[in-house]
């Protein structure tokens, strides 16, 4: 039986992706949500739609942090869209009243009350990680796999160098990748390689309900795309990717690092690698992919999710 798993996510198009695949593929025990694409009250309920979608309401969803460990939040909308997937109609969902920041702390609780080791999947900016860390340090080391979607050595996609997430909340990253051993990290490096075609977005259409609202999220995210002058080759569900090495690492090529992300200016969230740094932990950094593997698990998990469905 594989571990249970942890999703701490900043649903956002390609999160949306990545929790429905993830429902058909992983255990999962657990959404923490943070602000990240849109605000946190968005990508708290967001989650909830999503989960009501493939008809899982049972996952426990708890809000993260509303914004970066310092400075402002900047979100993606104009990637996502104002609430975050697109303008597909939305499960209508009812969204608990809770106050935002404590996700961190309920994931944290888990590490101390669950005996066997639990695994995270981490695709928005990972400000409730590093609260973990900082607020309950022997929780982070409680953690197994720990699978983040952030980075890039290869060129940015919100400035010249940053990616999105590490742009986000640049502490949160650099104090996780300078605390925890042995992170799994799922960069643009790789995210870009694993592309889909707008024939692979259409054929989302086949697997039912779940599939044609994916489908209405991804056309909306291509137009993004493809309306602020990125080639329709940037498609990239770059969350899904990190699901996809979570089930399959066999399918990534890795190389060890020693990693930190720059935490302001010009160059805020470029990730570095530096292998004289010998005080940080290496990291296993993805630096390739079976794409065609990649996407034939997607569909392959898109069957799985439809028969979840018929099954309710
Ligand atoms: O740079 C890509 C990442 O930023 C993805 O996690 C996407 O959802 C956005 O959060
Ligand atoms: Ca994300």
């Amino acid at each position: 039986m594989s571990a249970r798993v942890y999703l701490d996510m900043d649903p956002g198009i390609d999160d949306a992706v990545a929790m429905v695949l993830a429902t058909a593929v992983c255990d999962v025990a657990g959404v923490a949500t943070v602000a990240g694409n849109v605000d946190g009250f968005r990508t708290f309920r967001n989650a909830h739609r999503i989960l009501r979608m493939v008809g899982r309401e049972d996952i426990p969803v708890h809000r993260g942090s509303d914004r970066p460990l310092f400075g402002k939040l900047e979100t993606a909308s104009e990637i996502h869209g104002t609430e975050g997937l697109g303008l597909a109609e939305a499960p209508k969902v009812v969204v608990p009243d809770v106050a935002p920041g404590l996700g961190w702390r309920w994931l944290a609780e888990q590490a101390k009350t669950t005996p066997d080791a639990w695994d995270v999947i981490a695709t928005g900016p990972l400000t409730n990680l590093a609260r973990m860390g900082w607020g309950m340090p022997e929780s982070l080391s409680r953690v197994g796999r720990l699978v983040v979607m952030g980075g890039s050595l290869s060129g940015g996609n919100i400035t010249s160098s940053a990616e999105f997430n590490f742009f986000a909340d640049p502490d949160a990253a650099e104090m996780v990748l300078g605390q925890v051993s042995g992170v799994e990290l799922i960069g643009l490096d790789v995210t870009r390689q694993a592309y889909l075609t707008l024939a692979d977005v259409d054929r989302f259409r086949e697997y039912g309900a779940v599939g044609q609202w994916l489908h209405e999220l991804l056309r909306f995210y291509a137009g993004q795309i493809l309306r602020l002058g990125f080639s329709a080759q940037t498609l990239a569900v770059h969350d899904a990717v990190a699901v996809f090495a979570w089930a399959h690492p066999e399918a990534i090529s890795w190389e060890a690092m020693r990693l930190g992300v720059v935490r302001e200016g010009q160059w805020r969230g470029t990730l570095l690698a530096d292998p004289r740094a010998t005080e940080r932990p290496l990291a296993k950094v993805a630096l390739g992919i079976d794409a065609d593997a990649f996407r034939a698990w997607i569909f392959e998990s898109m069957e799985k999710v439809v028969e979840m469905g018929m099954r309710q």
